[in-house]
This record gives structure tokens, C-alpha cells and sequence, in this order.
């Protein structure tokens, strides 16, 4: 935090800054009242005087003074930092700017870009290229306003110009993403292209896709790295926009492009997120559980929107999510059927079907259902099956499988039972989360693992004669040996990415579920300081 933020802080006491927005009443140490954020009928909206933290335990959401103002009022970050600044009573000077921590600073500046691309895209000659390929895709004035579509410039440094002008240094500029180095020189990432500010759960631009205005001009999109602010396997494109409705709905929608998503809201169908190219993780699939019960899929008909519907489905199936499959013509993507007829995409939603029935069709259309052969492939492609929780569900489909194959239920269910053996990934995190509940401990050893890989730093508490049979999970135990074998020669570690990163290529769900360990740390520890984490892992581990 920054000193300034800190000041405002210590000056502005949580608890009568609430008040005036939420009637509270007192629950013992803490505050209570009807959560402002969701429809509630009892309290469970908490506030921590203490700790100067508010959390709500039935949508989730929480924070200290500055993200409850951010919600409730709608503001940015800089807006909120003047209005409780002002009512602190405390003066903002432009020295401030040095002075805010790198996250804030990070934020600031992809906050400004937005501004500026924006404003290009509204009133420079020079983007009459991007408004007239706006036009062409059907996105009016609204959409660009809501969405805050921008347009780079055709410049190697317009942008990094702008931001020096603002105060801000090559060094964080770069940490933010917006400009690339090579050869010790740094310039624009992102020119002559339609710019899409990538937003976080509160609304604030973390990153920007950005895509060519013809096909000639390279990668069709370019997309902000992974930074400090921007955590990839976390990030929905346009859930800032989408969870109100999709909560009041109980159901959300997964398109893949961010094209899709925008022209769905212009559509007014506005329950919608996009992966945006990038694998879905079940980090990301529980942040949309918080949401709605029920998920629809849009994915492109090619293998590799096949590949990902499978992904999403499994993962939301086996963490008891309903899933559903919005069918398209074949080639065509939620944004071409709007184009043609937005009711063609509203029909489509209404029309989807249970993922598990247009998976068993797929099935019976790739194997033969008249030979033994043919029957063992079906049963082993639906193998799926069993990673559904509730059993009146699995018994629904096994039943359905057994008519048709002309086989006996029970046979099928064994043979389902013996594949588990031969586990997915996903069935084994299935597995996890059941034994979780019978036992706290594993969900302890999680998150010291989870401050393991978010804090490395404190490695040098883990050494000694530790038997690694302590964090209980075959997986958890994988990651601390490998760890430990990634940094054997080395004392301190600053940061684990390249430990993660490396898993990628060598075991990619052990990979997946580092990045959701990661997001673990930052939910649970997120108002813990340095000593108060040290001193946590000290405690397990003794
Ligand atoms: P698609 O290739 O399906 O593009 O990529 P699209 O959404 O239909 O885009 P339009 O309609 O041609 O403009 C889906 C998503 O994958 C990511 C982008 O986020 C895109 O929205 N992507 C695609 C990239 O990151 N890089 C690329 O080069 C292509
Ligand atoms: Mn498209």
C-alpha cells in the first residue's frame, strides 16, 4: 500500500463510512447487515473493525474501504482515491504518483492508455479506419461507449509518450504491458489496431486485446501479457459487466471471443463472458459458480472450440454446475449469428441442450453402435460420466447408454468405476473436494502449498527433515518435491513463475493447478502481512 493510501486509512474508519450505505448492526467483534452488492433477505455481508475488511459470505465479494467504494459508487480507482482523500481530509499531490504502490501504479496506467485509446478512437482523424471497421462489424456508439473500445495509433511510441507526459517510467510502463522491449529500446505493443480493455471483477482495466483492422496486418489478435495485475488464469473477459445479470439470471454464458461477447451485449443479451483464447482453468470455472448454477457454452465448432466446450464441461460437471451447449450453424460464431439475425442467438440460447445428451449424440456419430469395439469406445469417450457428483444424475445417463447399446446397466457401471482408475485430472480434484470436507487438514496443506508457490521467499522455512507425507495429496506432494528439486541451487526465490511455467510443457494439469493454488493465496491471505504469513507456515509445519 502506499503511504497515501495507508493515510486515508488510518483517518476514515470502515464501519461509519459503510454505514452511510449499508444499515449495520453489531455481531459481536464484527458488524453485520443485507449485503448491498446482492439480493439477501438475512445478513451476511460481515465487516472486521479490526482488520478494516468487509466480506460478504453469500456473493463473495470483499475488501477494504477503497473496493467497497469502487463498487457501490462505480468509480476507478483514482476517482476513489480523491472522494475518500477529500473526506480524510487529506490533500493529493502529483508526488503521489511516486509514491503509490506498483499494483496501483500498474493499474493507473493501463487506466490512462484506456483513456487514451479511447479518446483517439472517438475524436482522431487518424482512427477513421477503426470507426469505419466498428461500422462494418455492427457495433454502435453505445456498445463503444460501455465497452470503452479504443483504437491504437499507427506510432511506435504515441502511447509511451503519453505516459511519460503523465509521470511514469519506462520500467513500469513496462510492467504494465502496454509497451514491448527488445534491445534495450521500448515501444508501443499495440498499433493501428481496435483496442478491448481487459477488466477484473471490479471493474478495472488490467490488460487490452487488440485486434488487426484487415487480414494482412499480422496476428489477428495481440493480447497484454501476464503482469502483476493481470493474472490470466483468472480473468473473464467482461464478468465486471456480466455477474449482475448473471446472478439475477442463474445462468451464464461462455463464448470464446471478445467480439461474441460484445455483440451479445449490443444484442441484449448481457449474461455473457469470453475466454478469450486462452484455456479455461477450474480457477476460473469456480469464479462463475459464484455466479449462476447454470453455464451455457458457445464455442466455435472447430477442434479447438470442441476441445475447450469439453474442458469447461468436464470442469463444471464435476464441481456440480449444470452445463448446457448453445448449438450454431456449423462455421458460424455468436457474433456472425447476431450479424445476421439476433434473434437467431436468443432462439439458440433458449434451444441449448444439456452438454451430456450433445455429447452422448457426438459419441454415437464417431463409434460404431452395432460391435463390441465400437460399444467400449462410446463408453470409454463417456467416461465423463464419472465425474458427476450427484448419482440420480449419473444413474440418468448410464440408464440412457444401456438402452442403446443394448447393454446391461450394470456392466456399464463397473466398467465406468474401473476407467476411474485411470482418473482425469478432473476426477481426482473431484476427489480432492470430497475428502476436503471430511478433513480440514487437506484444505490447510493446500494453502501452505498455495504460500509455498505465491510467496517463495519463505522457502527456508520448508528445509530440515520435513517428511513431504504432511501435505497428504499425491499432488500437493508432487509440487513440493518438484519445487524444491526446480530451486536446489538456489537460497532465496523472489518468484515462482518459472517453476510453474516450466510445468506447462511437462504436466500441464499439474501446471493448472499450481495457477488455481496461486488464486487460493490471494483469496485467503490476502489481508495477512509478510510476518503473519511466515508465522502461519511456521505453525503447520512445527
Ligand atoms: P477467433 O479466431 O475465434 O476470433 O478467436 P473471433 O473472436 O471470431 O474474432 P473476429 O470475430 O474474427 O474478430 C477467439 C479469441 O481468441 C483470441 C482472441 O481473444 C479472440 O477473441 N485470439 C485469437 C488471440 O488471442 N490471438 C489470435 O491471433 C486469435
Ligand atoms: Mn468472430
Amino acid at each position: 500500500m502506499s503511504s497515501t493510501t495507508e493515510e486515508i486509512k488510518s483517518k476514515l474508519d470502515i464501519v461509519d463510512l459503510i454505514s452511510e450505505y449499508v444499515k449495520l448492526s453489531q455481531a459481536g467483534k464484527n458488524w453485520k447487515g443485507l449485503c448491498p452488492f446482492h439480493n439477501e433477505k438475512t445478513p451476511s455481508f460481515f465487516i472486521s473493525q479490526e482488520r478494516q475488511y468487509w466480506h460478504c459470505f453469500g456473493c463473495g465479494e470483499g475488501g477494504d474501504i477503497f473496493t467497497f467504494i469502487m463498487k457501490i459508487e462505480g468509480l476507478d480507482f483514482y476517482q476513489t482515491l480523491k472522494l475518500l482523500a477529500k473526506k480524510a481530509g487529506i490533500e493529493l499531490k502529483p508526488q503521489n504518483i511516486q509514491t503509490t504502490n506498483l499494483k496501483n501504479k500498474l493499474l493507473d496506467i493501463n487506466e490512462l492508455s484506456k483513456k487514451f485509446f479511447h479518446y483517439l478512437l472517438q475524436n482522431s482523424p487518424r482512427a477513421e479506419n477503426a470507426r469505419r471497421y466498428l461500422k462494418q462489424r455492427n457495433l454502435d456508439k453505445k456498445t463503444i461507449e460501455n465497452f470503452k473500445l479504443g483504437y491504437a495509433p499507427n506510432s511506435w511510441d504515441k502511447l509511451l509518450n503519453f505516459l511519460k507526459l503523465k509521470g511514469y517510467n519506462f520500467e513500469d510502463i513496462f510492467k504494465a504491458g502496454v509497451i514491448v522491449k527488445k534491445d534495450n529500446r521500448y515501444y508501443d505493443r499495440f498499433r493501428n489496431r481496435l483496442v478491448f480493455p481487459i477488466n477484473n471483477l471490479h471493474g478495472q482495466t488490467v490488460g487490452f486485446s487488440a485486434r488487426a483492422l484487415d487480414e494482412q496486418s499480422g496476428a489477428k489478435y495481440i493480447n497484454s501479457p501476464q503482469t502483476e495485475i493481470y493474472n490470466k488464469s483468472e480473468i473473464l473477459y467482461g464478468l465486471d459487466k456480466a455477474k449482475n445479470s448473471a446472478r439475477k439470471k442463474n445462468e451464464i454464458i461462455l463464448v470464446e471471443g471478445q467480439m461474441d461477447m460484445v455483440s451479445s451485449h449490443q444484442a441484449g443479451v448481457d449474461n455473457v463472458v469470453a475466454t478469450s483464447g486462452t484455456a479455461l482453468t477450474e480457477g476460473q470455472i469456480k469464479i462463475l459458480k459464484r455466479y449462476a448454477d447454470n453455464l451455457l457454452l458457445a464455442f466455435d465448432s472447430d477442434q479447438a472450440g470442441e476441445k475447450a466446450a469439453k474442458r469447461g464441461a468436464e470442469i463444471g460437471l464435476s464441481l456440480g454446475i449444470s452445463v448446457k451447449v448453445i448449438k450454431l450453424l456449423k462455421g458460424q460464431d455468436p457474433d456472425d449469428c447476431i450479424r445476421k439475425n439476433p434473434n437467431d442467438w436468443k432462439k439458440a440460447i433458449r434451444k441449448a441442450e444439456p452438454f451430456l445428451e450433445f455429447y452422448m449424440e457426438q459419441a454415437f456419430m464417431k463409434f460404431d453402435l452395432t460391435n463390441v469395439e465400437g460399444k467400449k469406445s462410446i463408453l470409454n469417450f463417456m467416461k465423463i460420466l464419472a465425474v458427476l457428483p450427484s448419482k440420480i444424475e449419473q444413474d440418468y445417463y448410464i440408464k440412457k447408454l444401456a438402452q442403446i447399446l443394448h447393454s446391461d446397466e450394470e456392466c456399464l457401471r463397473e466398467d465406468l468405476d474401473s476407467m476411474k482408475e485411470k482418473k482425469s485430472n478432473v476426477v481426482e480434484k473431484d476427489e480432492t473436494t470430497a475428502l476436503l470436507k471430511k478433513d480440514g487438514s487437506l484444505k490447510l496443506a493446500e494453502q501452505i502449498i498455495a504460500l509455498l508457490l505465491r510467496y517463495p521467499k519463505n522457502m527456508n522455512c520448508f528445509k530440515g527433515n520435513l517428511n513431504e507425507n504432511i501435505f497428504i495429496a499425491p499432488n500437493l506432494i508432487e509440487i513440493y518435491k518438484k519445487f524444491f528439486d526446480f530451486y536446489k541451487n538456489q537460497k532465496i526465490v523472489q518468484d515462482s513463475k518459472k517453476f510453474i511455467n516450466s510445468l506447462k510443457e511437462r504436466n500441464e494439469q499439474l501446471f493448472y493447478f499450481c495457477e488455481e493454488l496461486l488464486l487460493l493465496a490471494e483469496k485467503d491471505f490476502l489481508d495477512f502481512d509478510e510476518e503473519e504469513i511466515k508465522k502461519y507456515i511456521v505453525e503447520y509445519l512445527k
